[in-house]
C-alpha cells in the first residue's frame, strides 16, 4: 500500500509517496513528462546502479543515467560541473527534470546542480539508503563540499516529489542501514517518544514489517519542522533541533578524518554525548540516557568513539562548527525523551566533559 506525506510549503509545497515498490509510480511520472515535451535526466552512482539496475530499468527504461563515482568524494566542484554538463547535453531546457537516485550524496549533488543549472529546474529525490529516506531526501537543503569544510555551498531548493521505495534498500550494506538507523532513532528523541518506545522494543531491521511506517514518522517529524522553518532561522529550536547530537558528530568526524566513521555512526556517538549533556544540565534524568545508550547500541552502533580522539582537536572542531554562536558552540539538549531544545552558551568545560565520557582523551 502506498502512503503519501505532503510537504506544506505554499508554492514549493511536495508530496512523499511511501510504499514497498514505487517503480510504477516513478515510470507513470516520467510518461506524463515526456508526453508535455519536458525532458529528464538521471543522476545515480555506480554501485546503486550496478546494485539497482533492475530498478532502474523499469522507472526509466533506456534514458541515459549518470552514474558518477560513490561516495563522500563526489558532493565536489569537479562532479557538480560534471552534472552540469550532463544536463546540458541532454538539453534540458527550464521544464527539464532531474531525478537523483542515490543515497544523501546523490541527492545534494543532484539538489543543488537542479537549484543552479538554469537558474533552477525541477528535481525529483529517488532516496536508496535508510539516512536519505529519513533524513537529506526531505527539506529541501542542497550542496557539495569545499576543501574548508563539508556543505559549504549550496542552496535551498526543495524537490517536486519524494519517491521513498523501502524495496531499495534490500542491497544496501548493513552498516549503511545501521548509519541511517542513528537518524531515526535522533527523530524519536527530538520529538516523538512513541517511536523511540517502539525502537527499544525490538530493533528496526530492513525486514521489520513496520519500516515504511517508521520512515514515514522520521519524515513527518522533519516535514512539521521544515514547514515551521524552512531557512533554519528561528533564534531558537526550529530546523537547528534536527541537529541533535549533530555537533558532536561534526567534530568527531573531523578530528577522526572523514571516512573513519560513516557519518550516522559519528551522530550515534554524538547522541550520546548529547544525552550526556543533558544530564549535566539536569534537563535528562541519568536513568534515560542509559536508555538512549542501549537502543544505539541494539541498533549496531557505536556509542563511544573506537579509539580516542585528542580533545582539544574535538574542542577545536566545535568551535569552527557552522552553529557558533556568540563565540560559543550551540547545542541541543533533551528536556525528556522525546522533546529537544536549542541551547546556547554552553560552557566549554561541560563540552569537554561529554567529550570525554564517549572516549576523547
Ligand atoms: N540535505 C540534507 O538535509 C542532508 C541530511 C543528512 C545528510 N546529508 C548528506 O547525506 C550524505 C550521506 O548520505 P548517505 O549516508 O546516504 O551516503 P551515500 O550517498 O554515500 O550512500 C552510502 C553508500 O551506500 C551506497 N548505496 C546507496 N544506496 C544503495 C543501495 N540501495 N544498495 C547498495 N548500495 C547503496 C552508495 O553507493 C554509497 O557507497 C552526506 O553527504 C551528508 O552531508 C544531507
Amino acid at each position: 500500500m502506498v502512503k503519501t506525506l505532503t510537504v506544506n510549503l505554499g508554492p514549493r509545497s511536495y508530496v512523499i509517496q511511501l510504499g514497498k515498490d514505487l517503480s510504477g509510480a516513478v515510470k507513470t511520472l516520467v510518461k506524463e513528462l515526456n508526453s508535455e515535451g519536458r525532458r529528464i535526466a538521471v543522476l545515480s552512482d555506480t554501485k546503486v546502479q550496478t546494485a539497482q539496475s533492475g530498478a532502474l530499468r523499469e522507472m526509466f527504461g533506456e534514458s541515459a543515467v549518470l552514474a558518477v563515482e560513490p561516495g563522500e568524494s563526489a558532493k565536489s566542484i569537479a562532479t557538480l560541473g560534471t552534472v552540469l554538463e550532463f544536463l546540458a547535453e541532454r538539453r534540458l531546457d527550464r521544464g527539464g527534470v532531474l531525478f537523483a537516485v542515490g543515497g544523501g550524496v546523490i541527492g545534494d549533488l543532484g539538489g543543488f546542480a537542479a537549484a543552479t543549472y538554469l537558474r533552477g529546474i525541477g528535481f525529483y529525490q529517488v532516496p536508496t539508503t535508510l539516512l536519505a529516506m529519513v533524513d537529506s531526501s526531505v527539506g529541501g537543503k542542497t550542496g557539495i563540499n569545499l576543501a574548508a569544510g563539508k556543505n559549504l555551498a549550496g542552496a535551498f531548493h526543495q524537490p517536486r516529489g519524494v519517491f521513498i521505495a523501502t524495496d531499495l534498500l534490500r542491497t544496501l550494506p548493513a552498516r549503511e542501514f545501521a548509519a541511517g538507523m542513528a537518524e531515526v532513532i535522533k527523530y524519536g528523541l527530538l520529538g516523538d517518544a512513541e517511536l523511540f518506545a517502539r525502537l527499544e522494543q525490538s530493533p528496526l531491521t530492513p525486514e521489520s514489517t513496520d519500516l515504511a511506517e517508521v520512515i514515514r514518522r522520521c519524515c513527518a517529524i522533519k516535514a512539521r519542522i521544515v514547514e515551521a522553518d524552512e531557512r533554519e532561522l528561528a533564534q531558537e529550536g526550529g530546523r537547528a533541533l534536527l541537529n541533535l547530537g549533530h555537533t558532536f558528530a561534526h567534530a568527531i568526524e573531523q578530528a577522526a578524518g572523514y571516512g573513519t566513521y560513516l557519518h550516522g555512526e559519528a551522530v550515534a556517538i554524538g547522541l550520546n554525548a548529547a544525552a550526556q549533556l543533558s544530564v549535566k544540565l539536569g534537563t535528562l534524568p541519568p536513568a534515560e540516557a542509559r536508555r538512549i545508550e542501549a537502543v544505539l547500541a541494539a541498533h549496531a552502533l557505536p556509542v563511544r568513539l573506537a579509539s580516542p580522539l585528542p580533545l582539544p582537536e574535538l574542542m577545536a572542531a566545535t568551535m569552527r562548527d557552522k552553529k557558533v554562536r556568540g563565540g560559543l558552540p550551540r547545542f541541543v539538549v533533551m528536556n525528556r525523551l522525546g522533546e529537544a531544545a536549542t541551547r546556547d552558551g554552553v560552557p566549554p568545560d561541560l563540552a569537554e566533559a561529554c567529550f570525554r565520557a564517549v572516549g576523547a582523551a
